[in-house]
């Protein structure tokens, strides 16, 4: 079993990446991960605006992110890139934060003229910060998620296929990780 921090770049408050993130984590919850949910929009205003990496709430967040195996990392592409909100986190952790990580990018988007944003913007921050392996993202349209009255999402049947391809890659990359110091060891 895996720690996996699930962290949602998007600000808005009826955000469709954060809940296409919780309905993942149910995903992986099912298959026996424990998962911790982040929303940044969630964390103080201060804390993001601050410039004060030692500020309680990032250091907090720096905390989990040091006691999680897995990362998965989903923004919203606005401006042809990932969030701003997203940035203003990333920019306060340490340098290497994601050291040791496994990490999963994901993005939700309006037009598929965007599809590449994770590859050509956040995949190259993820690994400045040490990410160790960072396994295939998935960036799903908007309009193929639809939110449920009950909280969940249903995803399109042609975007539902590849996500859950991309998550399956990365939950095979935890457990991989999580064997690879026995095998070492052997
Ligand atoms: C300010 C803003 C800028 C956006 N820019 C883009 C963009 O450049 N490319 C794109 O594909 N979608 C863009 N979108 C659409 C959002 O990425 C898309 O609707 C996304 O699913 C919103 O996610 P959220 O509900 O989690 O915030 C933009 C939306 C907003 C509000």
């Amino acid at each position: 079993m895996a720690t996996v921090l699930s962290i949602s770049g998007s600000p808005s408050p009826t955000s469709r990446t954060a809940r296409l993130l919780r309905h993942l984590d149910g995903r992986l919850v099912r298959e026996g991960h424990a998962v911790v949910p982040l929303d940044v929009r969630a964390l103080p205003p201060e804390a993001l605006t601050g410039a004060d990496p030692g500020h309680p709430a990032i250091s907090e967040v720096a905390s989990l992110l040091g006691h999680a195996d897995g990362v998965v990392i989903g923004t919203p592409v606005y401006k042809a890139a990932y969030s701003g909100l997203l940035k203003s986190l990333l920019d306060l952790l340490p340098q290497y934060a994601l050291a040791g990580k496994t990490v999963l990018p994901l993005a939700t988007g309006g037009t598929l003229a965007h599809v590449l944003a994770i590859d050509y913007a956040l995949r190259p921050v993820l690994s400045t910060m040490g990410a160790t392996h960072i396994t295939p993202g998935w960036f799903v349209l908007d309009r193929d998620i639809t939110l449920t009255p009950d909280g969940d999402v249903s995803v399109e049947p042609a975007a539902d296929g590849p996500l859950t391809q991309a998550l399956g890659h990365f939950t095979t990359a935890l457990d991989r990780a999580a064997f690879a110091p026995a095998a070492a060891g052997a």
